[in-house]
């Protein structure tokens, strides 16, 4: 098994992994609008979309139907709530977010409800959540960028969450603003940079290892 892989490693190192920026092949329209910007227009997000939003995470799929996701919202009309959240940011998400109107904890369940015993799949099935929230987001004209660079020490003891749960991502959410206001050149060239991923035949397989 383990020359197996060996052999698949040199096989990828003989040809370097290609990126790229085109749709290999046809995908509905909001996965290729889909990305995670930086800049944030100054409007807030109207409840009806947030409550969309929740709405299309509701509707995941999950291991066992368990549903571990928890979100914790916070708009800027709730200035102290919506600190403790950007609070638990690292400093390279904070001078960014701080423009984004509503904010998110994601959080997941770790153990299964039904016989308490841990849930491997949690925070997959919150991952498939956070998808569809962000697909969600995309048609209603909104974006959402996903951060795993926070504090989960300090989101666990600011906002109280429960031993049962763990916070796992902070979401920044709004409508796009303008680049230009973004507040230094590194993140302006990123925002306006074309998205690449690796091309399928890097990921997809159709023969075992
Ligand atoms: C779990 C997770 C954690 C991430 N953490 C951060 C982060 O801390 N800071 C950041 O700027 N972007 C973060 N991102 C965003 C990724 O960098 C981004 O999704 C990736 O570069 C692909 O770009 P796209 O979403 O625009 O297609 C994160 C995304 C995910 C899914």
């Amino acid at each position: 098994m383990i020359k197996k892989d060996l052999t698949f490693m040199i096989e990828s190192i003989a040809q370097p992994m290609k990126k790229s920026g085109e749709v290999e092949f046809p995908v509905n329209q909001l996965i290729q609008q889909r990305r995670s910007r930086r800049a944030y227009a100054d409007k807030p997000v109207e409840l009806e979309k947030i409550n969309s939003l929740f709405e299309a995470a509701r509707w995941a799929p999950s291991s066992s139907n368990e549903q571990p996701w928890v979100y914790l919202y916070a708009t800027k009309e709730q200035p102290d709530l919506w600190n403790k959240i950007f609070d638990t940011l690292e400093i390279g998400n904070k001078i960014w977010a701080e423009k984004a109107p509503l904010l998110i904890l994601a959080m997941n369940r770790k153990t299964f409800l039904r016989n308490d015993k841990p849930n491997g799949s949690a925070r997959f099935d919150l991952g498939a959540a956070n998808a569809l929230l962000s697909i969600q987001a995309t048609e209603l004209g909104l974006n959402v960028h996903q951060m795993g660079g926070f504090e989960r020490q300090k989101a666990i003891e600011t906002l109280n969450i429960p031993e049962t749960h763990e916070p796992t991502v902070v979401m920044a959410i709004g409508y796009p603003g303008d680049v230009e206001e973004l507040p230094n050149d590194n993140l302006k060239e990123r925002e306006l940079a074309v998205r690449q991923r690796y091309t399928q035949e890097f990921f997809v397989m159709n023969k075992s290892f």
